[in-house]
Parts: structure tokens; C-alpha cells; sequence
């Protein structure tokens, strides 16, 4: 079915007519795919679609200010530009759902999401997204999406030590990094053209609904259970006494450890 290109940018011929990767860029080593995406944005050279991949990133950025563990190339890492007047929502849904997918149904593991951004097999987080907003150089609305998928790394360091899983150490081996990546690009593609509902298609996928978290506010800790997540894609939580309560922030909820 496919002609198997030998480069990563030519992989883009397999997207002409779709929504994205019909322009894909290849670097060996940069500080951060998003940050080079947010960077070419600005200078009116990203468009809507572009994919950015770096072998080794020497900063790559997480969540939160966090750093993300991608100075070797036993990952993939890579960043989709869109810019659209209304994208699909909750945006940061899309790369989950294609991760996911591509992780349950092209290599048969059991890959689950946990809120907001993460996803994870067992307790451990195997790929991560970190979705930034921005403007273009002519003042449109944009957003670079990036992925770390852990693939061949066997590793890792603190602080993520025991919290880290990769493709290689989940199932004794990895596709190449291009099948991957095609493999992304497919399902992305899928969730962007889908008229699924975001929401429910990500509860579905999650082990969190029904589940207790801890909630931790600067003047209290106390227990929850997870009932779902509200049309926004927030997390609804019930209380003890039976309220429900909508957590917008994940740096507020702790995730027992063995989930
Ligand atoms: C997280 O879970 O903290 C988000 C991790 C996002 C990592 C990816 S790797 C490609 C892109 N470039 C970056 O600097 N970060 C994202």
C-alpha cells in the first residue's frame, strides 16, 4: 500500500490532500520542535498543517516549565502548526486521541488517557502533548501542537524515573521512527476530519472516570471521585458530601500510583 519513502520529509507526499503533514520538516538537532514552530510562525514561513521533527531536542520543553527528556533520538518529536478560526475543541484532545490510537490499534498496547494531556500505559506515561497558542506573522490565530512519544529509550532520568515507559520497553520492540510518524499523521488526520465528539471519544479511552483522586488546593488536600469530564473537556469531580466540582488546572489533582 504504501511506497515506504526513505526520508522523513518525503513522508508528506502520502499527505498532499489532507489536513496535515503536507509540508513536513526535518532537523537533526534543535532546542525544541514547538519553540523552531512558534519561530517560523512569527516569520510568516509555518503554515497551516506543517510538521516540524527533530532527532534530539537539546530543550525540550513539557508542561508547566517542565523540561522534556529528548536530547537523544530515541524518540519522536514532533510539533503540527494549525491555524484555524475555530479549531476543534478541546484542541489538545486531538493529539491524544491519534496517539492513543495508533499506540491500541497499529501495536496492540493498552494505552490510556489521563487528563488533561497525558498518555499513559499502566502508571506510566509513555507520550506526552503540550499545546501552545499563538499569532502568526499577519495576526491570525494559531497553534503548535507538540507530541513526545517515548519509542526506544530504556532510561530515564530523574525526575520522571519510574514514571517514564517507552514502545520499546512496553513490547520488547519499536516500527521505525517514519511509521510512527506516519502512523500519527493518519490518525490526526482522522480526528481533524471526524465529526465524533471530542469528549466523549477521549472519556472512552480513559481509565479516570469512577476512579478517586486526591485534590490538592493551596489551603486543603481531600479525596474525589472522577465522574467525567464536562462539555469543555474539563474534569468533573464529586465531593464526598455530593457535589460536583470542575477542575480546570492538572497541577491541582494527584493520581494514586498504581492506576
Ligand atoms: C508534557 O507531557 O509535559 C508535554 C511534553 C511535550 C514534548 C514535546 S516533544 C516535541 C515538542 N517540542 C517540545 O519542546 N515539546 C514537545
Amino acid at each position: 500500500m504504501h511506497n515506504h519513502p526513505v526520508n522523513i520529509s518525503d513522508l508528506s507526499k502520502e499527505f498532499v490532500h489532507f489536513p496535515i503533514g503536507r509540508r513536513i520538516r526535518h532537523e537533526q538537532e534543535i532546542p525544541s520542535t514547538n519553540s523552531l514552530a512558534l519561530e517560523e510562525l512569527k516569520l510568516g514561513r509555518a503554515s497551516h498543517g506543517d510538521i516540524f521533527v527533530a532527532d534530539r531536542q537539546s530543550s525540550g520543553r513539557g508542561q508547566s516549565g517542565r523540561d522534556w527528556q529528548s536530547e537523544t533520538d530515541d524518540g519522536l518529536w514532533m510539533t503540527i502548526v494549525l491555524m484555524m478560526d475555530t479549531p476543534p475543541q478541546p484542541l489538545s484532545f486531538l493529539p491524544c486521541l491519534a496517539v492513543h490510537d495508533y499506540l491500541n490499534t497499529e501495536l496492540g498496547l493498552p494505552a490510556h488517557l489521563k487528563w488533561p494531556n497525558d498518555i499513559l500505559v499502566g502508571s506510566k506515561k509513555i507520550a506526552g502533548i503540550l499545546v501552545e497558542a499563538t499569532t502568526s506573522n499577519d495576526n491570525k490565530p494559531g497553534w503548535v501542537i507538540g507530541i513526545g512519544l517515548n519509542l526506544n529509550r530504556r532510561v530515564f532520568a530523574d525526575p520522571i524515573k519510574d514514571r517514564a515507559t517507552s514502545i520499546v520497553l512496553e513490547r520488547g520492540s519499536c516500527p521505525d521512527r517514519l511509521s510512527v510518524l506516519r502512523g500519527i499523521i493518519q490518525r490526526f488526520n482522522h480526528w481533524m476530519l471526524s465529526d465524533e465528539n471530542l469528549v466523549s471519544a477521549w472519556t472512552s479511552r480513559s481509565r479516570m472516570p469512577g476512579r478517586s483522586l486526591i485534590i490538592r488546593r493551596k489551603d486543603k488536600t481531600y479525596e474525589a471521585q472522577v465522574v467525567g469530564l464536562s462539555d469543555e473537556g474539563y474534569l468533573q469531580l464529586e465531593l464526598e458530601d455530593g457535589r460536583i466540582e470542575t477542575v480546570i488546572s492538572s497541577s491541582d489533582i494527584e493520581l494514586p500510583l498504581v492506576y
